[in-house]
């Protein structure tokens, strides 16, 4: 069985100059579609539950689709991880069950809804730190809010994200503050605000280094060289998929993505997880829609998910290969998260 920690994949991803896309996860089809495309080129696993995710089909049901995977696919090594934690106990909920990384997302308040302040950031994230850690299980931070810097709107979507508007200072995270929030937390790794936001509606426009601060994750890494740095709202918005669910009568505004280049300059520097969540379900949406549209009589969903499935594994696929992840899986001997624990017990190494 090849679950292991996030700190593992990462680990490995930063010693050969590669990133790891962190697919969010809600159904049995989603799962099957991004290890069907892992499979396809050996490429390690990060599957995440976010808060919508858990709202959507239960932890156990997440868990035990994860859980199959893992059978499924016993050389591709996965982390299942659980994104946007609201709390520690959210966190600890999530380890007791199985899960072998936790997002403890102190900067927004328990409600997550509200900017919380730096000192209850660092010590709600220590404190998942420390528990997380004597058990061998990976923990991921967030420094700074996500938000679009084009309008200065916060960015809600799928159960977690600021309310309202924001200043410009809220929504890029500061390099020393970084550095700070690191040595004070112990985290693995950290999530940045680089004016990326959850969800569809990114950029009016394909985003410029005023709207998209590419630079300043060089910046964060030159500070923070051994933390591995996490994109999140890194959809790139597949314009293709924008119209095929507009030919087939859905409703998308102009909008614009992270450009997969973006991505790549970022991974050069630092970037060692990229969340993408919106990407799948734009391409199963459309593929959805688009077999519905040709085949009006056809009422088996099945048909409607295998549609699904192909397009979202595809798409996995084509972000395993951008990101250097594919070819990977099989170099990576799995590690037991009691063997991570040890690591962890060694001050030297934790600090590294
Ligand atoms: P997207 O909405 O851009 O896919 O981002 C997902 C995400 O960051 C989940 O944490």
């Amino acid at each position: 069985m090849a679950l292991v920690s996030m700190r593992q994949l990462l680990d490995h991803a930063a010693d050969h100059g590669y990133g790891l896309p962190a697919f969010n996860v809600n159904n049995m089809e989603q799962v099957q579609a991004i290890m069907q495309a892992a499979d396809s080129c050996n490429s390690p696993v990060i599957l995440q539950g976010s808060a919508g995710a858990r709202k959507y089909a239960g932890e156990a049901f997440l868990r035990h689709l994860i859980e199959a995977a893992v059978e499924t696919y016993p050389h591709i090594p996965i982390a299942m991880h659980q994104d946007h934690g609201a709390s520690a106990g959210v966190c600890l909920r999530a380890i007791r069950s199985g899960f072998t990384s936790v997002m403890m997302d102190g900067s927004l308040k328990e409600d997550m809804k509200t900017p919380s302040t730096y000192e209850y950031n660092c010590a709600v994230t220590r404190y998942v730190v420390d528990m997380a850690h004597d058990v061998g299980v990976t923990v991921e931070g967030e420094l700074g809010c996500l938000g679009s810097l084009e309008s200065g709107e916060a960015g809600e979507e799928d159960g977690s994200g600021a309310e309202g508007k924001l200043t410009h200072d809220q929504m890029l995270t500061d390099p020393d503050q970084a550095a700070d929030f690191v040595a004070r937390t112990g985290v693995d790794a950290l999530a940045i605000a680089i004016g990326t936001s959850h969800g569809a509606y990114k950029f009016s426009r394909k985003p410029t280094g005023d709207i998209l601060a590419i630079e300043r994750i060089k910046q964060i890494h030159a500070k923070i060289p051994d933390t591995h740095l996490v994109m999140h709202g890194s959809s790139s918005v597949p314009q293709e998929w924008l119209a095929v669910i507009r030919e087939y009568g859905g409703k998308i505004k102009e909008t614009f993505g992270v450009p997969v280049e973006e991505i790549q300059e970022g991974i050069r520097h630092g970037v060692r997880k990229i969340n993408i969540d919106t990407d799948i379900r734009l391409s199963m949406t459309g593929a959805m829609r688009r077999l519905m549209g040709q085949k009006p009589e056809e009422f088996d969903p099945r048909k409607f998910l295998a549609e699904a499935l192909k397009a979202a594994r595809d798409l996995c696929k084509e972000r395993f290969e951008a990101f250097g992840s594919a070819g990977q899986a099989d170099k990576i001997k799995p590690m037991p998260l009691e063997a991570m624990a040890a690591r962890y017990a060694q001050p030297v190494r934790v600090a590294a």
